[in-house]
């Protein structure tokens, strides 16, 4: 176990070695030449066991040169709380709480870098104080389908918004001496057949869609490792493809950190040498206990490995290169006694929570004004729904946590009103009770002995005099709602809560539904709710921060990092074919027929249907006026740029945020291409009656496709078009130039 005696250990023996200080300890010298003289006194069993688990969660240093083991922990939305060695058993810690941050859907709708740099640098600091040297996160696999149920750890629909914000939170973890470790690379978007799905797509659609956010967060975060998929692309796994691995995360994006299986993502001997896999993690032991002492020895990296070597069927210069890159991966973490010691549950992390919640919750609908709420002596507040009462940072899968403390929606509603108001609460409906993950339990008795009609008719009693309504439901962390290793079955809200939104719709036009939900959900009831927030999973601080929402002491400045469809029959994935295939043992092919059109990107070319809402969209309580864009010259030269810019003014009586969104489309090319697609997005904060100009600058990257012939970006001179919008059907302007 790797306990800060060991980094003490180091400590002395570099100190006391003095001027002979080996190369490998000596901190004066570079990283790779350490490496290297590391490398050079390690054994070949020392070699092989650092490129496996020893434990759930560990890999070995080599004690014998006082080099640490390697720590990673689930990520990532928070530090998950300690596992038994060898088992997925709480180890009954007492000190391994932590502090929930908002699920990264929410971060992605701040549609702010500051908060990804906040978000990173926080959980970093976290991940630091336990004493962990990998977070196992952050998550950017694109938001192909509504269903997937792990879009909530995902940063959404679109390549460049998860691009631009996975690159801070990367940066601000490894500031830490804490690696990111970017998953599920690559082409896991949905969870059904995990293990098996076999991944169709064309080249196109693999660079323009499903790589961009994680060369970013290679390349401009300069992640210090990366987490392989459980699927399969081109009948290869991905924690040993050839192609994803060794082709181009390598070889076209000179990735020089670790590639980390999935826990039990390797099948293969052979393939995890050769294709670029350097530690072997989580493969399924059972089975492999009888009779061996350590089943880590069988790991698919261990023993047949070291087999083959022995048996001079294989060199060691694969090997080699594996354990540089865990030993490079040490020296930027474990060994770098320079790095900050971090802080656990600080005030400072709650708060960064609960500022990253209240910019990402999504204002979708506000008819008439309804919110802000307010509240007066003696008004009365109802609160219908599970959600408000449910701990939702327990649940979901690997991402579930064991938190210090959470502010339930409920509680910060009455924290936040209660002083004025009267704040009764309706059961509406009952949803899941059980609140338990891995031996964490939430300790909440939940259970509920009213039938559904009475609970509806209780909610519906109580309404009939509420000044405000606030039904806080959607989905919850469950099986098959927005949980890991298992997709949601309906776009449709579960246990019936469209009959108790309905039923209260009928009684009270004061009536808010909050969402909380990591996907779009079906919301047929929309046109008799005048107020709807989306509030995702928000973790720690989710009641303070709902209720800063619904108060206006925080004016709503989120936007959608995904499309709402209407119904599922609107989602591409899901019109070209079927998303998953049926549940299968054997290996199911599943072809992206979608191929770029995710999203808007479909959306857009749609006459008859219209999202609920759309990619982008989000509200305010002030009102945004944007200008007529202007841009500086009419043509470009492919090694130019043109600026474009706008003014925007906030012309309602409170401070708000907008975030300002230009996107490109090229008017006629030699392959079909969206309308429109994101290149760049300021947000701005403006006072009332206060104005901006936000320019943005476009470059011949910004313009390209992926030629899959030519294997590479291509932009073709002619017309394109710049809209400048307040969401991606809200286009305020729009100017256009001649690429030459
Ligand atoms: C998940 C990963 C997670 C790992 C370790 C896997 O099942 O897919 O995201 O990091 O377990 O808990």
């Amino acid at each position: 176990m790797k306990i800060i005696g060991i980094v003490t250990g180091l400590f002395i023996v570099s100190a006391s070695l003095g001027a002979q200080t080996p190369v490998y300890l000596d901190e004066t010298k570079p990283i790779e030449d350490r490496v290297e003289d590391a490398l050079g006194r390690m054994t070949l069993e020392e070699k092989i066991a650092m490129i496996h688990a020893q434990s759930k969660f560990s890999s070995p240093g080599v004690q014998r040169l006082g080099i640490p083991e390697i720590w990673t922990t689930d990520g990532p939305h928070g530090i998950r709380a300690e596992v038994r060695w060898d088992e997925w058993v709480q180890a009954g810690w007492t000190n391994d709480s932590c502090v929930a941050f908002p699920a990264l859907t929410c971060l992605a709708a701040t549609w702010n870098e500051e908060m990804a740099a906040l978000y990173g640098k926080s959980i970093g600091e976290e991940a630091r104080y336990r004493e962990k040297d990998v977070l196992l996160g952050p998550g950017v696999n694109i938001y192909r389908t509504p269903l997937n149920g792990r879009n909530f750890e995902y940063m959404g629909e679109d390549p460049y918004l998860a691009g631009t914000m996975v690159v801070p939170y990367v940066r601000g973890v490894q500031s830490n001496g804490v690696a990111a470790c970017v998953k599920h690379y690559a082409l896991n978007n949905h969870e059904v057949n995990r293990h098996n799905t076999n991944v169709i797509v064309d080249d196109r659609t693999l660079y323009e869609i499903y790589l961009p956010a994680f060369k970013a967060a290679v390349q401009e975060g300069g992640a210090w490792a990366i987490m392989g998929s459980y699927n399969l692309y081109k009948d290869m796994h991905c924690c040993h493809n050839e192609y994803t691995l060794d082709r181009i995360l390598k070889g076209e994006w000179g990735f020089d950190g670790v590639v980390i299986s999935d826990w039990g993502g390797t099948h293969n001997t052979d393939q995890a040498i050769a294709n670029g896999l350097d530690m072997e993690f989580g493969t399924w032991t059972n089975g492999l206990h009888n009779g061996i002492t350590n089943s880590y020895d069988s790991y698919f990296l261990a023993g047949p490995y070291i087999e083959k070597i022995r048996k001079g069927e294989i060199g060691t210069e694969e090997l080699d290169e594996k354990v540089r890159r865990v030993l490079r991966l040490a020296y930027r973490t474990v060994m770098d006694r320079t790095r900050p010691l971090g802080s656990l549950c600080s005030e400072a992390h709650y708060a960064a929570a609960r500022k990253i919640a209240g910019e990402g919750i999504v204002l979708l609908k506000n008819d008439g004004g309804l919110l802000p709420m307010e509240i007066h002596d003696g008004s009365k507040i109802l609160v219908v729904g599970e959600n408000a009462i449910k701990m939702m940072t327990v649940g979901g899968g690997s991402s579930s946590l064991k938190v210090q403390r959470e502010i339930l929606p409920l509680d910060g509603i009455r924290e936040r009103f209660g002083d004025k108001a009267e704040i009764v609460y309706e059961r509406g409906y009952v949803g899941d009770v059980t609140g338990e993950y891995n031996g964490v339990t939430t300790g909440q008795d939940l259970s509920e002995s009213r039938s559904p009609e009475q609970l509806i008719a209780d909610a519906v009693e109580a309404a009939a005099d509420a000044d405000y309504v606030i039904f806080v439901g959607g989905l919850n962390k469950s099986d098959h709602q927005d949980c890991e290793d298992a997709d949601r079955t309906e776009l449709g809200l579960p246990y019936g809560q469209d009959d108790v939104i309905e039923a209260l719709a009928a009684v009270t036009d004061r009536l808010v539904v909050v969402n909380v939900s990591g996907n779009a959900v079906a919301m047929p009831w929309i046109d008799d709710v005048p107020a709807v927030l989306q509030a995702w999973y928000i973790g720690s601080e989710a009641g303070h921060a709902i209720a800063d929402v619904l108060s206006g002491d925080v004016n709503p400045s989120g936007k959608l990092p995904f499309t709402f469809p209407e119904r599922l029959e609107d989602v591409p994935a899901h019109i070209f074919g079927d998303y998953t295939g049926v549940a299968s043992r054997d290996t199911v092919d599943i072809e992206y027929k979608d191929g770029i059109y995710v999203g808007y990107r479909w959306t857009d070319m749609q006459k008859k249907t219209k999202p609920l809402f759309a990619f982008g969209h989000g509200l305010s309580y002030t009102e945004f006026e944007y200008g007529k864009p202007v841009i500086d010259r009419k043509e470009m030269t492919s090694d130019g740029t043109v600026t474009v810019s706008v003014r925007i003014a906030n012309t309602g009586d409170r401070e708000g945020k907008e975030t300002v969104q230009m996107y490109v489309g090229d008017r006629k090319s030699s392959l079909p291409r969206p309308l429109k697609e994101l290149k760049g997005f300021r947000k701005v904060s403006l006072a009332p009656g206060e104005s901006t100009v936000v320019t943005f600058t476009v470059d011949e990257d910004d313009l390209a496709f992926f030629d899959p012939d030519r294997h590479e970006w291509v932009a073709e001179p002619g017309v394109f078009d710049v809209y400048i919008a307040s969401a991606s059907d809200d286009v305020r302007g729009k100017v256009s130039f001649e690429l030459k």
